[in-house]
């Protein structure tokens, strides 16, 4: 499938997803979120893809949904329609580890997207914010909750209810940044991490994918309970038979993931 809205490039075992609307800051209209979904189910069903990274441009991971498209829109077009869970959502879903490498402006829709990739790069130009109260409206693809589970409840409140930005520097202390580049190395930067990641058993990477996504969905006792099962099933797979014999062995592991 060709797209409009999106650039798709496999680079080894690594997917790379651009965001390319340039004369919208890259925000989201319908048209590239349905692009998004189908980059996703493509790489999904791809054996050769392990690891995929979503980014935009320079200027902007993405300046959030589309104003413009929404509008006009009344409560029965995106009841009917289920905005928002119907074609954004495919990202929190993806089995597979997604990395956002965020540059320039990370703002609303483009925040909560990010924060549906398993984390965030960011490059020291990035600025995140949760703009919407501006605009009249509230988060609506996350912000509110996910915002909340990694900042905390004050910081996400008052990022929410001012609608400010936020620098890279300040993103990362809060939580919602894994590390910072300098915005020059940051697809390099952001390449050697996706391709180390995707060097691993791809059954073990979605298995810790798996279990620490389940820490937000449930108590301690359960959560430990669900990774210790993983971890015991680890050990009918080849790739963890391998992983702990070439250690002991004193060579690289290979992993097949099986
Ligand atoms: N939707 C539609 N178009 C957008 C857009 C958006 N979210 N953000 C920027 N654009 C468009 C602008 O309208 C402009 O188009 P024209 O040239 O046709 O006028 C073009 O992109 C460039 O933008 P600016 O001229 O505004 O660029 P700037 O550098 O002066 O400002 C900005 C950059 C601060 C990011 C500013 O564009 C801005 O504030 N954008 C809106 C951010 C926002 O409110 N996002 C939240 C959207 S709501 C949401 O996401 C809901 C949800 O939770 C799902």
């Amino acid at each position: 499938m060709s797209f409009e809205n999106i650039i798709v490039e496999k680079k080894g075992a690594v997917a790379v997803l651009t965001f390319n609307r340039p004369q919208a800051l890259n925000a989201f209209c319908g048209a590239l979120m349905d692009e998004v979904t189908q980059a996703i189910d493509d790489f999904e069903s791809d054996d050769t893809v392990k690891v995929i990274v979503i980014t935009g441009s320079e200027k902007a991971f993405a300046a959030g949904a589309d104003i413009k498209e929404m509008a006009a829109k009344t409560f029965v077009d995106v009841f009917k329609e289920d905005f928002i869970t119907r074609n954004w959502e495919r990202v929190a879903r993806c089995r597979k580890p997604v990395i956002a490498a965020v540059a320039g402006y990370c703002l609303g829709g483009g925040n909560e997207l990010a924060m549906m990739c398993d984390f965030i790069l960011a490059a020291d130009t990035a600025k995140f914010s949760q703009p919407e109260i501006t605009i009249g409206t509230l988060p609506g693809a996350g912000g509110t909750q996910r915002l909340t589970r990694l900042v905390g409840k004050s910081k996400a409140m008052e990022l929410c209810l001012t609608g400010r930005m936020m620098d890279a520097k300040e993103a990362e202390c809060a939580g919602l940044v894994a590390r910072i580049f300098p915005a020059a190395e940051l697809m390099a930067e952001t390449m050697k991490i996706a391709e180390q990641i995707a060097s691993f058993s791809p059954l073990a990477v979605m298995m810790v994918k798996e279990s620490i996504n389940r820490a937000y969905e449930t108590t301690l006792a359960e959560g430990l309970r669900f990774e210790r099962r993983l971890f015991h099933a680890s050990f009918a797979t080849e790739d963890q038979k391998e992983g702990m014999q070439a250690f002991t062995g004193k060579r690289k592991a290979s992993f097949k993931g099986k």
